[in-house]
């Protein structure tokens, strides 16, 4: 009896040894080596580049807006408002980019701002700090100046509702923000927040220390955890009545999906907060699922629409 247990037991050991090894962490936190639209890694990030730099150019020249505002010391702790034109109680859209914290940036990542003027919404575009000129600690506290800023702004104008949404690796910023609770408590203006769009976003980074992604983050072990929300608390968000979808791409990799779907369950099993969402969709890979926010219908806008019209 017991030797065949130990054999039981040596064999499972074996295959959790090989399921180990058989994880390509660099393919998993490659995300355009997934992309079924080109035949290259390559051509995906150079079209990403390509269309969110031109509808992020023609989002500047078509929509009233002031550029460049400093809300931090740093030269990187810069937004952008887009539709100044708007009404001042009009819904704010904050966006952060992705890029792993090393790559992209602001200014080309104004792309969502044009449909949403369109139906009456205003976007800021938060730059910030890139790694290795900063280490990662001080991005999310950079973001947390940002988010500051924009709460006082949409009191200022008594804007009548704030959504966050950040892709990649500006989804982990954003669910650095949601779980930094004296944050949300003591900044004027933070009840007006009212949802979050989490998109392809990593939430634990633990695996990316095996990567080249850490080349320039340069994280540790310890750091890894600290930084990763899926460690953080979320308990004070139970009473807030704040909306999150959690959203990743079928062409998502396995490892972004995973991440998605477990933060998912952090939040609704764990944290029972009533107003979360997970939607893995449908033929869209990394990068489109943020690229279409540049047409005139996609699905960010229309789940913004819907919550305006429902809650606001
Ligand atoms: C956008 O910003 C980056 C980094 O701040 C800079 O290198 C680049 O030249 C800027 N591009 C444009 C079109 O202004
Ligand atoms: C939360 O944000 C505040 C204000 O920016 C900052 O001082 C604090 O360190 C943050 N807390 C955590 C746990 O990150
Ligand atoms: C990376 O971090 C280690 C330990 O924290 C430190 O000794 C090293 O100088 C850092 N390397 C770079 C390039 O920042």
């Amino acid at each position: 009896m017991l030797y065949y247990l130990v054999i039981i037991f040596l064999y499972i050991s074996l295959q959790i040894n090989i399921m180990a090894e058989e994880i390509d962490f660099e393919r998993e936190y490659s995300p355009s080596r997934w992309s079924i639209r080109f035949s290259t890694p390559g051509e995906v990030i150079k079209y990403h580049v390509e269309h969110v730099t031109s509808a992020s150019l023609a989002a500047t020249n078509n929509i009233p807006h002031e550029l460049d505002i400093e809300y931090g010391p740093t030269l990187g702790q810069k937004l952008d408002i887009l539709g100044t034109d708007l009404p001042k109680d009009a819904p704010i859209f904050v966006y952060i980019h992705g890029g792993f914290w090393q790559m992209l940036s602001r200014n080309i990542s104004r792309y969502a701002a044009e449909p949403l003027h369109h139906a009456g919404i205003k976007t800021i575009v938060v730059g910030y700090d890139l790694c290795p000129t900063v280490g990662l600690q001080q991005i999310v506290s950079e973001v947390e100046n940002a988010a500051k800023y924009v709460f006082q702004y949409a009191e200022n104008m008594r804007s009548r509702g704030v959504y966050f949404a950040g892709h990649s690796a500006g989804a982990h910023l954003v669910a650095k923000i949601l779980s930094n609770a004296s944050l949300l408590a003591n900044t004027p203006g933070s009840n007006r927040l009212k949802g979050a769009f989490l998109v392809s976003g990593v939430y634990s980074l633990q695996e990316l220390l095996y990567t080249t992604v850490n080349d320039a983050l340069n994280l540790t072990d310890e750091l890894a955890n600290t930084l990763s929300p899926y460690f953080d608390n979320f308990a004070h968000l139970k009473d807030k009545e704040i909306r999150i979808n959690v959203i990743a791409g079928q062409h998502d990799t396995s490892r972004f999906k995973k991440q998605s779907k477990e933060f998912y369950e952090l939040l609704h099993n764990k944290y029972s907060l009533p107003n979360v969402n997970l939607d893995i969709k449908d033929n869209y890979d990394h990068f489109d699922i943020v690229e279409c926010f540049s047409n005139n219908n996609n699905y960010l806008k229309m789940l913004l629409i819907q919550d305006i019209e429902k809650y606001l």
